[in-house]
């Protein structure tokens, strides 16, 4: 879709999730307005009488309905071929996560299968799951690499993540994740040896990713090990973000913290001096039930401490064949309060602002300057999409500059 003019939706309440606009936690706007300049950015945001005498090309009214930002899913491994449904339900049938790893399952099955898929197999499948995630209302979407392990196949990963976004109509956040397991036949210390080396470098020439990411556990890779990674990758401009707390408590929140890290992820097992790096370095804890839920966590994050100590938290899927097969955020805002514990309005927040946040992007929030990647939903108010998350809500999304259309009714032209 050519941009053609400027133009105002109204008809509808927002949820802003801005500081300035509107009231209370999710910046309420009832009865409001946008108006969306030509580049695709929001020019204003606000209540639709003082919106109203704006010039604009085109007016259209939604005759209802709730304008929130597009949701921000700010941690997914979305790129991978094979399945490993068997491992899920043998878990459910008492075997562990970590035993299924050490007995030639887990992250390493996949490696193997996603090394032998061809690249448009790859990006076919990736694409299917962007578009269910859009079709739940995400229109940013960061994806990892992590189940190549070798120079090659982390860049073909990276590679396919880059082209998902234009093919499923979301922005892509692109993220190297080559510590996620250690190679087989190789040592962790000499894997990241060669990441420093060659990886690193060869990410920023291509511009591929400018995010590192590793997973700290008994099963991966130590903390001093990574350390020494994100080090080197700091140095090279990357930002950082980290699989932390998972399985033990490692202390690899407070190293990434330390090391002015975006966001630390999952946290199951994070202790009072994580939290407290966190907050002092403004990192993101990134939450993620889908994880939780699939592996039966009896150990939850410390969700009332982080919420004490001002630490923002953000809600994502985490879908990846392994530890989190879900592809909508609603569900993923569902459990965060069920089973997390986290408000109805934190929850919002963490799909929004807070993702946005952890990714260092500039939607997930409805602004003026702020891209126009928004998704109007049918629900009486916001918590009905925390509250009922498979109910059909979702209308319409803007995304990129690109609308589409999820269900009827369409909005009417009115000037
Ligand atoms: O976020 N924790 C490590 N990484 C993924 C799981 C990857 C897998 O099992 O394939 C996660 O849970
Ligand atoms: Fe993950």
């Amino acid at each position: 879709l050519a941009l053609i003019g400027r133009w105002r939706l109204q008809g509808v309440h927002l949820a802003t999730f801005a500081d300035a606009v509107g009231h209370g936690p999710l910046g309420v706007v009832e009865d409001g307005a946008v108006v969306v300049d030509t580049e695709g950015r929001l020019e204003s945001v606000g209540p639709r009488e003082a919106l109203e005498d704006v010039g604009v090309d085109a007016v259209f009214d939604a005759g209802g309905g709730w304008l929130l930002p597009g949701f921000v899913d700010a941690h997914t491994h979305l790129v991978y071929a094979g399945d490993r449904s068997d491992e899920h339900a043998a878990r459910w049938a008492g075997a562990s996560y970590t035993d299924l790893a050490h007995r030639g399952g887990g992250i390493r099955r996949t490696v193997a299968a996603t090394r032998a898929c061809p690249d448009r197999e790859l990006r076919e499948a990736a694409v299917r799951r962007a578009r269910a995630l859009r079709a739940d209302g995400v229109t940013t979407v960061e994806i990892k690499s992590g189940y190549g392990l070798d120079v090659a196949t982390e860049l073909r990963m990276l590679r396919v993540a880059g082209q998902v976004g234009a093919r499923a109509g979301v922005t892509v956040v692109p993220t190297l994740l080559a510590a996620h397991a250690v190679p087989d036949g190789r040592s962790a210390q000499d894997w990241v040896d060669e990441v420093v080396a060659e990886l690193l470098p060869a990410v920023l020439v291509e511009g591929l990713a400018r995010r590192v990411d590793a997973f700290v556990a008994g099963i991966a890779f130590n903390v001093d090990t990574v350390a020494r990674l994100f080090v080197a990758a700091r140095a090279l401009g990357f930002e950082l973000t980290l699989h932390a707390e998972q399985l033990s408590n490692d202390g690899a929140s407070a190293m990434v913290a330390r090391l002015g890290g975006r966001s630390a992820d999952h946290l199951e097992h994070l202790d009072a001096a994580g939290v407290a790096a966190m907050a002092e370095a403004g990192t993101v804890a990134v939450l993620l039930p889908g994880a939780f839920e699939a592996l039966r966590e009896a150990v939850r994050p410390p969700v009332a401490a982080l919420r004490r100590a001002g630490v923002p938290m953000a809600v994502a899927t985490d879908h990846n064949p392994g530890t989190s097969p879900f592809l909508s955020m609603r569900w993923m805002l569902h459990l965060a309060c069920t089973q997390l514990g986290l408000t109805a309005d934190e929850a919002l927040c963490g799909a929004t602002r807070c993702g946005a946040v952890a990714l260092g992007v500039d939607t997930g929030v409805l602004a003026a300057g702020r891209p126009a990647d928004l998704a109007l939903w049918d629900v009486p108010t916001p918590h009905a999409l925390v509250v009922a998350p498979d109910a059909p809500a979702l209308r319409m999304t803007w995304s990129a500059g690109r609308a589409r259309q999820h269900r009827a009714p369409a909005l009417r032209r009115i000037g």
